[in-house]
């Protein structure tokens, strides 16, 4: 199964160490987006949620915590990562403690099926986890209850034609068995079952293939990098970029209101 890493805590603990500057506000962002698009990804997002001051967001599928302390940062509220990975979790609160934004922040392992966050939150974004389930409908039916009436929800989601074909190990999966990717029509329609109605639905994959050539035109970027912290982390991260570059998959960034 993938995100079975055993050395993630024993890893950051060296790049901590190796890199005070590391704590600094964005000087992680080579680290902790465990997506295509990095930090710029997240601003995406950032101006989608459209966050008034007191608004809480949940990130959904958290992973290292980038995309949540970089809303906090931005935006000055309150933010709550989810994520079923114990060791992920863990990473995440650990990349917080020394950051400006620790007050901020928080993390908590789970299953968003089993989170009954009273009060709801008023926005929420997922980043890069639909991919691992199954059952998207349900999936974002679980995100929908843990939202107030009229709360934003903001996505950031890898779509194809299906995974036939695809170059494993990717980064969401090492060998395709947890891996679930349907067309942006199928993904847009669970989305719509789960009681949100849309307001952005768009087609970033041209936007993303100039992100990678931008980004990797001189190799990966010096000092700490995501693939540090994956089992395969090189492959994968080459794999999907070939994948989205020269293959059938695409990426779509979504902006929607759970209904009243
Ligand atoms: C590719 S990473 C993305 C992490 C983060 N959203 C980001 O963009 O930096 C996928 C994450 O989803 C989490 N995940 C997978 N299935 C999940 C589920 N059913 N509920 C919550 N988190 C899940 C994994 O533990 C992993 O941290």
């Amino acid at each position: 199964m993938t995100y079975e890493e055993t050395g993630v805590g024993r890893t950051i603990d060296r790049l901590l160490r190796e890199h005070p500057g590391l704590d600094s506000d964005g000087a992680l962002d080579d680290l902790d987006q465990f997506h295509i698009g990095g930090a710029d990804a997240v601003d995406l997002l950032i101006e989608s949620l459209a966050l008034a001051a007191g608004d809480a967001v949940l990130d959904v599928g958290s992973g290292f915590g980038g995309p949540a302390r970089q809303i906090a940062r931005r935006t000055g509220n309150h933010v709550t990562g989810i994520d079923i990975t114990p060791a992920y979790v863990s990473a995440a609160r650990d990349l917080t403690a020394g950051s400006g934004v620790r007050d901020l922040v928080r993390f908590r392992v789970g299953d968003i099926a089993a989170f009954h966050p009273d009060p709801p939150f008023q926005a929420a974004i997922t980043m890069h986890v639909q991919m691992n389930v199954e059952d998207k409908a349900a999936w974002f039916a679980h995100i929908a209850r843990c939202l107030a009436p009229g709360a934003r929800l903001a996505v950031w989601e890898v779509c194809g034609p299906g995974q036939a074909g695809l170059p494993w190990p990717m980064p969401w999966s090492l060998d395709g068995t947890d891996s679930f990717v349907v067309t942006a029509d199928a993904l847009h329609a669970s989305i719509g079952q789960a009681g949100f109605t849309t307001t952005e639905w768009t087609n970033e994959t041209a936007w993303v293939r100039s992100w990678i050539a931008r980004t990797f035109a001189d190799g990966l970027p010096d000092g700490p990098v995501l693939p540090m912290l994956l089992d395969d982390g090189y492959t994968r991260v080459i794999n999907y970029a070939t994948a989205l570059t020269d293959g059938p998959l695409e990426i779509w960034r979504g902006s929607f209101v759970r209904a009243g």
